[in-house]
């Protein structure tokens, strides 16, 4: 049930062991908006993500507004080596509002049954999820994002490798969320992507900041 109004970061550092990834960054992302994160190549875009799904700690700065439930879809996953198929994968999302040793819920699996369907791998529901193309795995991995519910929905890069179409369908979701009152956020390059978006952040090169000094 979305619960966040906003996530406030401000004058944020962060780092990657010794290294000064990102230093005074202001930002709000709003319930209700989908923010685009852009930047060139190893500005911070997944840092950032990371940071607000607790991946990695805050080294500077305040942050306030953030819930307990975030659900991320990383910019990619390694192969897992698995039985798994999309239906498993996009099921294990459930697990963030259900302990994964209950049983799934009627709800549950309706919530799985139609995020399949909005990013159109239901038809690949029944397929190992290892031996999807890039393409169909951004999306089974967006639709493992959509079934957790949860207040923020943090999406690393979710039109890379997707075709056009897909692209709108992936966008059109977020939004839709967004409209429904959860906090969106996503890293991108892609400009359909970054157009697409109610609020643009743009991360510079940190090196150039005293704070990184
Ligand atoms: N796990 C890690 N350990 C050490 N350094 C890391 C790690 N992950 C990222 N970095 C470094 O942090 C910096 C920012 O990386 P990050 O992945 O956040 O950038 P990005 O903006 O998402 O880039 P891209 O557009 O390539 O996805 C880079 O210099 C990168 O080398
Ligand atoms: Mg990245």
């Amino acid at each position: 049930m979305p619960a966040a109004e906003a996530i406030e970061l401000t004058d944020v550092t962060l780092h990657r062991g010794a290294h000064c990834v990102v230093a005074g960054l202001h930002a709000t992302f709003r319930a209700g908006s989908v923010t685009a994160l852009t930047g060139p190549n190893g500005s911070g875009k997944s840092t950032v993500l990371d940071a607000i799904a607790g991946l990695v700690a805050w080294s500077g700065g305040r942050v306030a507004g953030l819930p307990a439930d975030v659900a991320y879809v990383p910019q990619s996953v390694p192969p897992t080596a698995l039985p798994l198929t999309v239906r498993d994968a996009v099921a294990m999302g459930r697990w963030a509002a259900r302990p994964w040793w209950r049983p799934s819920t009627r709800r549950d699996r309706s919530v799985v049954e139609a995020q399949l369907e909005r990013l159109a791998v239901a038809d690949l529901a029944h397929r190992s999820f290892d031996e999807l193309s890039g393409g169909q795995r951004q999306r089974a991995l967006v639709a493992v994002g959509l079934a957790q519910e949860a207040s923020v929905l943090l999406v690393d890069e979710p039109t890379a490798g997707v075709d056009a179409a897909s692209a709108v369908l992936v966008l059109t979701a977020l939004a839709a969320e967004a409209r429904a009152g959860v906090v969106v956020v996503h890293a991108a390059h892609d400009p359909v992507a970054v157009a697409a978006a109610d609020v643009v952040v743009a991360l510079g090169q940190p090196s150039a900041s005293p704070a990184c000094s």
